[in-house]
Order: C-alpha cells, then structure tokens, then sequence
C-alpha cells in the first residue's frame, strides 16, 4: 500500500542517534527517535574531537539503534530499508554509521540508502509542519549556515551561507571570551536580556555586498576587542559590561540574519520559510525572522528542537524520499567528509 518503514542511522558530528520513521499515504510518523549526545566528553576540551567522538559512536550505536527498535516495538524483520547519513561530517564518525549500516544491510537484505546530512535538516519541515515543496530553508546551527531553496528530495539550490564560521560557533566563542558556561548560545541570550544592544558599535558584516552570503568571525573579533578595552582601562569585566556586549553581540547577528533571509526570500520567490538548527532557539532571532516574513506575506515554520538539532529521524525521512525517487546504494556506499548539497 506503498507504506514504507525506514531505520535511520545519525553520526556526522557530536551525537550518536538512530530512529524509525514510518511513511504512508496518509502521512509520515516518527516510531523512535533515540539520541545520544557527546556534550560531557568533549566539554573539557572546549570543541568536539573528532577522535572522541569517532570512538564514541563507534561504541554506542549498536546501543542506540537496538533502542530505537524497542522504542517503536519493531524487530529487524519490520523494516523496509536502512537509511545512513554519508556525509557530511567528521569522516570517522560517518565512518562508523556507514559501516555499521552496511553490516545491517548485508545481514538482512534490506536496501542501503546514503543520505546526505544536511538533506535531513533541509525535508525535516515536510514531516513536522507538512511544508510543500518549494520552501526557503535558513540552517543555522553550531557547524551549519546556510540558505537553500528545497524544491524536490533531491533538488537543492545554495543560495548563500557563511564564509568562515556558523552562527552557532560565534555564539560558543563570545561566550568562552566573556567567561560564560558552553554552550554559548543559551548562555549569551540569557545574559542579553538584561543588557544595553547599543552601547557597543559592533559591525554587521557583509551588509553592504549584494547577496545571501554572511560572516560571523569578524564579529567575534569586535567582542574580543571591545572586552580587551574594557580590561586595560577598568581591569575586569562588571556585570552590565557582560550583559553589554552580549545584547550588541545577538543584535548584530539578528541584524545580518534578517536582512539575509530578506534577500533570500526575494530571490527564491517560495511560499514559506523554516529554520532548523539549535541557533533557531534564540527568541530574539527567531522573532526577527518572523517579522520578515510576515512582512513578505511568508508563512514561518520551524521545526520543534528536538527534530531541528541533530537526529536519526530527519535521517530516516529523508532516506524514504530518496528511496522513492529510486536513490539507493551498494556496498560501494562511502563515507564523505564534504558533500555540498
Ligand atoms: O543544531 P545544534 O544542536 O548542533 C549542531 O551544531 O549541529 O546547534 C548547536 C548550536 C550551539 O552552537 C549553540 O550555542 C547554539 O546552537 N544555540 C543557540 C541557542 N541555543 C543553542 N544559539 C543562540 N541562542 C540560543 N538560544
Ligand atoms: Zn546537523
């Protein structure tokens, strides 16, 4: 009845995850969807390692997908294919998903399907919010910044994203330069609530050139430089100052981000936008993009956090896409560490 059952299988960077997705006329349902992160092993080193974490998947994932299959109340026997992420990633981690996928294939006969990761990010709103293709995507996390049009499973048009670091990254490192917890993210918008966005001139880089391309390093750097002022002419950092920059800091990422997404949807011309990704958390963000979007007459989605951070059931869902458009691998399948869309 053209009912399709998929395991997922997730280890591109800091979580171990996999999960069972159903897909049926009537519409996609997630079984399970298990997630182990890596957060406390890697927080003594202040970023992930890739050594770590390869190891780490390595150890947990027979764990992780046994527990998806408890979790949706399905044996081996009940699935219609095996879904992996192929990049891209960490390579070790991709590694040992991919490799641990195939070794499940071989053993049941069960189609291998490679997925693409960031594929994952970019179907996940057509499973929680029902989206249509075309659709704008804003990605926006820790490792990925991105604008793509989403116009088919396979059908991706880039149309700008960060050149140097993620949005997410530059949220992580503000906080490490003002000596706030990781991750930063929570840490700095919390801190911005009480602060003054205007004290501190921060730049918006990339503002003044043509496109949907952006730039957060630039900005980290002006943190940096503010603090140092602040340092040699007080010899510490009082509270407010904290607050200060943290609010000039999330204003002026707002600032790029909007006007981007501006251009973006102006360029794509589609019915709606969704954000994916733990930066779409920020409320003062995610307010700017709904803003401009109901200034554009755009419908806004995004993705519940659980599904927009990185999962096994994006993973799953989007290796049934593929799947139906007649996408499938061979043992051949490789582990890519770069893999535009
Ligand atoms: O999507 P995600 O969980 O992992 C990947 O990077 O793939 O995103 C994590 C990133 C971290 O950099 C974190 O600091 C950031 O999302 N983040 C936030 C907020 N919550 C998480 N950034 C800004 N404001 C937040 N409230
Ligand atoms: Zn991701």
């Amino acid at each position: 009845d053209g009912t399709l059952v998929f395991l997922g299988i997730e280890s591109s960077c800091d979580d171990t995850a996999a999960a069972v997705v159903r897909d049926a006329p009537g519409g996609a349902e997630i079984l399970s969807s298990v997630v182990e992160g890596q957060v406390a092993l890697h927080a003594p080193f202040g970023g992930v390692v890739p050594e770590i974490a390869a190891r780490a998947h390595a150890e947990r994932i027979d764990h992780c997908i046994e527990a998806a299959l408890a979790e949706a109340g399905l044996g081996l026997d009940a699935l219609d294919g095996i879904a992996v992420t192929a990049g891209p990633g960490l390579i070790g981690g991709v590694l040992s998903g991919v490799m641990c996928a195939k070794g499940l294939a071989a053993a049941t006969g069960l189609p291998l399907v490679g997925v693409n990761h960031l594929a994952g990010h970019a179907l996940t709103p057509r499973l929680t919010d029902g989206l249509t293709y075309p659709y704008l995507m804003l990605l926006v996390s820790g490792g990925h910044c991105q604008f793509l049009t989403v116009s088919g499973p396979e059908d991706f048009t880039r149309l700008g994203g960060s050149i140097d670091d993620a949005p997410g990254e530059a949220f992580d490192k503000v906080a490490k330069l003002l000596g706030l917890p990781q991750p930063g993210g929570p840490a700095v918008e919390a801190e911005a609530m009480t602060g003054d966005p205007r004290r501190f001139a921060l730049p918006r880089p990339l503002l003044d050139r043509p496109g949907c391309d952006l730039s957060f390093s630039g900005l980290k750097t002006a943190v940096l430089r503010a603090r140092d002022g602040l340092l040699a002419a007080q010899g510490g950092l009082f509270r407010q100052d904290r607050a200060d920059l943290c609010a000039g800091f999330q204003a002026a990422v707002t600032d790029v981000l909007a006007e981007k997404t501006r251009r973006a949807l102006d360029l794509s011309a589609v019915p709606a936008l969704a954000v994916a990704g733990g930066v779409a958390a920020n409320s003062t963000i995610r307010a700017a993009l709904e803003r401009v979007c109901a200034e554009r007459g755009v419908r806004f989605t995004a993705p519940p956090l659980r599904l927009c951070t990185d999962n096994a059931a994006m993973i799953a869902y989007a290796g049934i896409a593929r799947f139906r458009a007649d996408g499938r691998d061979g043992m051949d399948l490789s582990a890519r560490p770069r893999w535009p869309l």
